[in-house]
């Protein structure tokens, strides 16, 4: 009997586990690179799993690893089940997942299903005409309007990189569609043979234990059907943003690109092969990412009796920056809470690989605050590496850049408004040569200039640090109020945000933000819950009189 009632509890831990994880993206090209070519790698990750252990957190989610000619640094896949050479092996893989597994550790991946390289086996046959692969991708003829007329892309669509989102092929002499940049060619997901690949991929790495995904650029799944439209692709119009100019996305209204209703429905029928594993035993989580409002995003969840994906909430990304007060944060969570369907799991995003640092979007005084919040809230909170360390957006020269959405602005002086290269700096472990993060003379992105500063090891020297607020939160984060505890939010001011998670008569954690420069006093004896006597369990680094754990 005892044994039964040992096996209840640990599946019922292994169905649960999501709800309230702590969730850490590594890139895994900047975090550790093992053997000294500049470029992080497997092995570095596997070697660093005891400090994220230490750290507090529950899942990993890695950025791609998988096989790719780097064109959006491996958003750009050739082929779904191998591993890009510069990142290891399936050994080095298999490796990565059994360590995490001994830690208690989880392994998400990065599915990435909106497009696969041009290199890819699939696109070269599609391109060829090849009659399996033929419609694994959205062909479309030129549009000549008169005879002798240069030929014209099939509509005015224009990529998320900039210029039209339509490249000619001569080989099959027709135009592809690529909402991303020219080597990630959109997959065509009318087709039912492509619906049954990306489900065979998510199997694939299933049955190599791996505990969900993370699914990229999910709302651009669909664009608009050409039989509803005399076969063609219809033209979007001009969106209200006046500073934009016809090469770039934000000139148009997507309104045929994206957030289209065919797509929730392919991620409910992703949940329901995800829920064929997890009724062995574990859930597998699936966190879709789109920038969408909150009403697109909460259709992710499920309808009509389907479940579907924990869409990423990215308000406080969004929405958060150096003048914010705390009225407006409490906004931003209130929405979240109420628009959310019942029962189901909130997610917090304070950055990842395509947005500024927090410390440069909030500010360096603001990032304990804003560590504090995503960690205290129900549900999953998501921390890019480096983040609990404060680290800021690295200085990345023209001649340095990699980052395609840079590179397409063909402009030395402003391509840094659109880099995402600052925030994809190597993680810094300590002060030594490269941060400590690689032995080869070049890393493949230099170190953030204040690497001297910031960084892993002098922070846990340091009394009082960022990393060890974020480490003392993380382990607050698992007693039952947090994991359990209902949620109560308060002004008090325009500066100070009270958050208070409790169990009636049981236990009660407050977290305390105070965004302005001044000292405050914050009278809480008019809080029903909190009728006991409160105990300083973490403070940040501009907490005078407390002492980190
Ligand atoms: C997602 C990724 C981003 C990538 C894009 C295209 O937004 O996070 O890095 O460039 O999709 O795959
Ligand atoms: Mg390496």
């Amino acid at each position: 009997m005892r044994l039964l009632l040992i096996f209840v509890v640990s599946v019922s831990a292994d169905l649960n586990w999501w709800k309230t994880a702590l969730v850490y993206q590594v890139y895994p090209r900047s975090f550790k690179d093992s053997d000294g070519d500049g470029i992080g790698d497997l092995k570095g990750v596997t070697e660093k799993l005891p400090y994220l252990k230490d750290t507090g957190i529950d899942a990993i989610w890695l950025s791609p690893i998988f096989l790719s000619p780097m064109r959006d640094v491996g958003y750009d896949i050739s082929d779904y089940r191998k591993i890009a050479p510069e990142f290891g092996t399936m050994l080095d893989f298999e490796m990565l997942v059994r360590t995490a597994k001994e830690l208690g550790l989880r392994i998400i991946l990065d599915f990435v299903p909106n497009h696969t390289s041009n290199e890819s086996e699939w696109f070269v046959r599609s391109q060829k005409s090849d009659p399996h692969y033929k419609d694994y991708y959205i062909w479309a003829d030129g549009i000549t309007k008169e005879a002798d007329q240069e030929m014209l892309p099939p509509s005015n669509w224009v990529s998320h990189f900039r210029k039209s989102a339509w490249k000619y092929s001569e080989e099959r002499g027709q135009y592809y569609l690529h909402q991303f940049v020219i080597g990630q060619p959109d997959l065509n997901y009318r087709n039912e043979k492509v619906q049954e690949e990306m489900k065979e991929v998510l199997r694939f790495w299933l049955d190599r234990g791996v505990s969900g995904f993370r699914v990229d650029a999910v709302n651009v799944l669909y664009e608009a059907d050409p039989k509803n439209y005399g076969g063609r692709y219809p033209d979007e119009s001009r969106s209200d943003d006046p500073s934009a100019v016809p090469d770039d996305y934000e000139y148009l209204k997507h309104i045929y690109t994206r957030d289209l209703d065919e797509v929730y429905t392919t991620i409910y029928d992703w949940r329901q092969v995800l829920d064929e594993y997890t009724s062995k035993g574990e859930y597998k989580f699936m966190v879709t990412e789109a920038y969408a409002d909150v009403e697109h995003l909460m259709r992710y969840y499920g309808a009509e009796g389907r479940n579907g994906s924990v869409p990423f909430n990215f308000g406080l990304v969004d929405k958060v920056n150096k003048d914010t007060n705390v009225v407006e944060i409490k906004a931003i969570i209130d929405e979240w809470m109420t628009k959310m369907p019942a029962g189901k799991v909130a997610s917090w995003v304070n950055g990842n690989h395509d947005q500024p640092r927090l410390a440069s979007r909030v500010g360096t005084n603001r990032v304990d605050a804003m560590n504090m919040l995503a960690l205290i809230l129900p549900g999953i909170a998501f921390t890019y590496q480096g983040e609990e360390l404060g680290m800021t957006d690295g200085f990345i020269s023209w001649e340095d850049t990699q980052d395609p959405r840079a590179c397409n602005t063909d402009d030395p002086v402003n391509y840094w408004k659109h880099s995402r290269d600052p925030c994809r700096t190597p993680f810094p472990w300590d002060g030594s040569l490269n941060a400590g993060f690689s032995t080869s003379d070049r890393t493949w992105l230099p170190v953030a200039d204040n690497y001297k500063e910031v960084n892993l090891e002098t922070e846990i020297t340091a009394l009082k640090s960022h990393y060890k607020f974020y480490r003392d939160v993380a382990a607050i984060r698992k007693c039952d109020a947090i994991q359990k505890g209902r949620l109560d939010v308060k002004a008090l001011t325009e500066s100070i945000l009270v958050i208070v998670r409790w169990i009636p008569n049981a236990e009660a954690v407050v977290a305390i933000m105070n965004l302005s420069e001044n000292t405050g006093t914050v009278d809480l004896s008019n809080m029903e819950m909190l009728t006991v006597k409160l105990k300083v369990v973490a403070s940040g680094v501009d907490c005078n009189g407390f002492e980190n754990k």
